[in-house]
């Protein structure tokens, strides 16, 4: 079958390290797995990430990449994938497909039934491709970690990107006052759209925020702790701009501020996030989709950084 997939690892050129070509059939590993036709995917950053070779080795190549998907279970019912796998033997406990186990950028995956969740009625695949890593991770990060319920203003940083912009979409649709950074300018006027006060990276905001969605890292964490309220959550799911900043612990104590680290979210959070977005009529924020015989095309479009939301992937094109 056609896979897009991990033949080795660049740094400097992550692209470079993508192979688009033939991979055998899924198997399998257990009789609890079933094998998933594709018809939706959508990429993430940890596509970029495994291409560099962050979270793979050379003797898990190749990989076949991609973590979001909608497909069709064997029964021909369209399902949304779970895409955290439990995983003996990998310190977290589960990994993620496209980590230990081939990912979803392929004609067919394979994974538990248990990962299988209905599609809900109305919700186009190519929309609900995008929830299961991006968005999932952005609903943990505002409800379980930052606990929003108990907030009235949010700061979202580098709001370009795919978890930013549905912090964003989310937050606003919970009724928050969202403040969101870009840094660019034509970004800036769509987070504004979308309903946030977009700002520049670094500006003062015109109040302390209850919580903060921090995947930058290093080039906006000082930001993020200078803009947090007393008692505010600072919730980490990523480090695009670099893993280690230098954190003020004096802000941390003195405001008695809460830094959460997170990663993806639980069963019931993508069931609890696919509802809120069914019967609150918020849709992901989609900045293109890409028929899968151009996946390169798609990869190229993340890259590049000029990516607003998410790059989707039309496996019906
Ligand atoms: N732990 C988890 O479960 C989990 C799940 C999903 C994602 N993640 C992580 O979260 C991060 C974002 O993922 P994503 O898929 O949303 O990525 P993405 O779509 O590529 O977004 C990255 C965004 O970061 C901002 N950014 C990049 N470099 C920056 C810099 N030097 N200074 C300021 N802002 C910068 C950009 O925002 P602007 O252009 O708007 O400034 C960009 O749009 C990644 O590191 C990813 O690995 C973690």
């Amino acid at each position: 079958m056609r896979a897009a997939f991990a033949s080795r690892f660049d740094d400097a050129d992550p692209l470079a390290a993508l192979t688009v070509g033939e991979r055998p059939e899924p198997t399998p590993p257990a009789d609890d797995w079933v094998t998933v036709e594709l018809r939706a995917t959508s990429l993430n950053h940890h596509d970029l990430w495994s291409l560099r070779g962050v979270g793979l080795t050379e003797a898990q190549l190749p990989m076949i990449l991609g973590c979001d998907a909608v497909g069709l279970d064997p029964e021909g019912r369209p399902v949304v994938v779970y895409p955290v796998v439990v995983t003996p033997g990998d310190p977290r406990g589960v990994s993620i497909l496209s980590e230990h186990f081939s990912g979803t950028l392929a004609e067919r995956v394979a994974v538990p039934r248990s990962n299988l969740i209905p599609l809900p009625d109305g919700m186009a695949a190519t929309d609900a491709a995008c929830l299961p890593t991006a968005w999932l991770t952005a609903w943990r990060m505002l409800t379980t970690k930052g606990r929003v319920a108990d907030a009235d203003s949010v700061l979202v940083q580098g709001a370009g990107g795919g978890v930013a912009t549905a912090a964003v979409a989310l937050a606003v649709a919970m009724g928050k006052r969202v403040y969101a950074t870009s840094r660019d300018a034509a970004k800036r006027d769509r987070i504004s759209a979308l309903g946030a006060t977009a700002v520049e990276p670094g500006a003062r905001l015109p109040e302390r925020v209850d919580v903060v969605i921090e995947t930058v890292g290093a080039a906006t964490f000082d930001h993020s702790l200078k803009s947090a309220a007393p008692m505010a959550r600072i919730v980490v799911s990523g480090a695009t701009a670099g893993h280690e900043p230098s954190v003020n612990l004096r802000r941390v104590f003195a405001m008695q501020l809460e830094i959460l680290g997170t990663s993806m979210g639980t069963p019931g959070e993508l069931y609890e996030l696919l509802a809120f977005c069914a019967d609150n009529e918020v849709r992901p924020v989609v900045d293109s989709v890409i028929p899968f015989s151009r996946v390169e095309d798609a990869f190229a479009r993340l890259h590049s950084g000029d990516a607003f939301g998410k790059v989707v992937i039309d496996h019906t094109a």
